[in-house]
């Protein structure tokens, strides 16, 4: 294991990443973490992150200085050079110079093994204020910037290096070599880590902690929970119990998919727990969207704490955060526009321990992990899809009949973006059942009917979308195709607008 201490810096997660990306398994740790918390992974090497604070503000995160006498390589990106230049007690401006954006390095003679093979002059993304002035003693500068400022530094003996910039972003030219450096030539890294090996420590892991014990996972339909409840099970079998409440407001053929590869190929013991009336009987007559999503969290909760007391007793519960979860949950501090991470969600008096074995993973990590395991494809690179579901894709109040609508339509509209092979490119696509109905003509008939609205974006995490170019020619087979095949819908408009000012769901 490499270890990175992660000080806040906004590339954090980016640095494991690139880590694992190199077969190195990488966890993303906090400062306060204990050397015997470090001591019980097989560590091979530290990295220091970066962070937004100066190291001598008040208050500002650091390690125990037993860090310092673990023997392993440190690598201090950034704020990790600072902390280590604060550590070794070095000369350091304060505050005082700004270097924000592309520089040039330019290496010493001899620099350190971490610049092997690296060209004597790169241009590197710096972000900092503080700067070594002069290196600590027992340490050798390695390289500086245009401007002077020491760039990278060096402890030969104890292994400690040290770089102002930012290896990890791709504007740093050589940044990957640099790590590939430390991991392989300094570290000793075999690069072996795996997807297989990945599976094989969680099983014994979780295995460990749920010893004879029994476990409850509730599976949504979505990509994480079905990857967690497929891993656990590889653990501990039959112990594993997976509840999944069918709220009716899944798309077409997504209740029997989740069915068929967890229950069927996989042998997870699945109680489907057909709540399709209950949920139908708490929307009726509600439109308001905000309303719709409390409602239908607050039922999602009842019907599973029933199926857990029925089924039970139970001593753990199996969730599928991710560790993209835990960052955006602690730092979420924006307004409610939507709220959005209701559903699913479990109330927070819980009577049981938590199994996470996702939380280290990376969403496309979650994937390939649970293409391993055996779970399909479809299932597996499912587009992202709200917990609510086709609730809130209907404008206005659900029945059963609007439901059909909107599930029929996004059946077709899924069907002709796969057979243009734009699945995997557009980030996610639906059809909204605008409450809107309209005027046509079909054969020599007057008709009055609904207008579905296709919504197609690009993006990278949701946050920010664009529209998705689909082709005209892909557009049109979509909207003969729904008006022909959807009986009562008689029009189809495409959603134009960018994320924001509009949200990528219409409620
Ligand atoms: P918006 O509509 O806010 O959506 O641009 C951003 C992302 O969040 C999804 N979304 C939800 N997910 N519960 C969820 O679990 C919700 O209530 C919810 N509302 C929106 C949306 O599909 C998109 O991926």
């Amino acid at each position: 294991t490499v270890v990175v201490i992660d000080f806040g810096g906004q590339y954090n997660q980016l640095i494991a990443r690139r880590i694992r990306d190199m077969q190195v398994y990488s966890e993303l740790l906090t400062p306060t973490v204990s050397v015997e918390e470090l001591r019980a992974r097989n560590l091979k090497g530290i990295v220091f992150s970066g962070g937004p604070n100066s190291v001598f503000a008040p208050g500002a995160p650091t390690v125990t200085p037993e860090v310092y006498q673990l023997g392993v390589p440190i690598l201090g990106i950034c704020y990790g050079m600072q902390l280590l230049a604060k550590h070794f007690e070095a000369q350091v401006h304060r505050g005082l110079v700004r270097e924000y954006g592309r520089s040039q390095l330019r290496l010493e003679p001899e620099p350190s093994v971490l610049f092997n093979g690296l060209p004597q002059q790169q241009s590197v993304w710096m972000s900092h204020t503080d700067a070594v002035q002069a290196v600590p003693p027992g340490f050798q500068c390695d390289a500086r910037t245009d401007n002077g400022t020491i760039a990278a530094m060096s402890h030969r003996e104890r292994q400690f290096y040290a770089v102002q910039y930012h290896p990890e972003v791709r504007h740093s030219e050589y940044g990957l070599d640099l790590l590939r450096n430390f991991l392989f030539e300094i570290c000793g890294c075999s690069g072996d880590w795996t997807m297989d090996n990945l599976i094989s420590e969680s099983v014994s892991a979780i295995r460990q902690r749920v010893g004879g014990e029994r476990a409850l996972c509730a599976i949504s339909g979505g990509v994480d929970s079905a990857v967690a409840a497929a891993l656990v099970h590889r653990a501990i079998g039959e112990q594993l119990t997976a509840v999944f409440v069918d709220h009716g407001l899944l798309r077409k053929g997504e209740s029997q998919q989740v069915m068929e590869s967890l229950a069927g190929d996989l042998g997870v013991h699945v109680e489907r727990i057909d709540a399709r009336q209950r949920f139908l009987g708490q929307l009726t007559g509600v439109s308001d969207p905000e309303q719709k999503r409390k409602l239908i969290g607050t039922e999602f909760i009842r019907v599973f704490e029933e199926a857990s007391e029925r089924l039970g007793p139970f001593s753990f519960l199996v969730q599928g955060t991710l560790y993209t979860d835990i960052v955006e949950s602690g730092t979420a501090t924006a307004a409610t526009i939507k709220s959005h991470h209701n559903v699913g969600g479990l109330p927070e008096d819980i009577r049981f321990e938590l199994v996470e074995p996702l939380k280290e993973l990376f969403k496309d990590e979650v994937r390939a992990l649970g293409e391993k395991l055996g779970l399909p494809a479809a299932l597996v690179h499912r587009q992202p899809f709200p917990g609510p579901g086709l609730a809130i894709r209907i404008i206005g109040d659900v029945d059963e009949e609007k439901l059909s609508l909107v599930r029929e339509s996004d059946a077709i509209l899924r069907d002709e973006i796969a057979k243009a092979g734009l699945d995997r490119e557009i980030w996610q696509y639906f059809t909204v059942l605008t409450g809107n109905r309209s005027v046509g003509v079909m054969g020599d008939e007057r008709t009055y009917g609904f207008t579905v609205a296709v919504r197609g974006v690009v993006s990278q995490d949701g946050m920010t979308a664009d529209w998705a170019r689909i082709p005209y020619d892909v557009l049109e087979r979509i909207s003969t195709r729904i008006v022909n095949e959807v009986p009562g819908i008689n029009r189809v408009v495409y959603d134009i607008t960018s994320k924001p000012p509009a949200t990528i769901e219409w409620e």
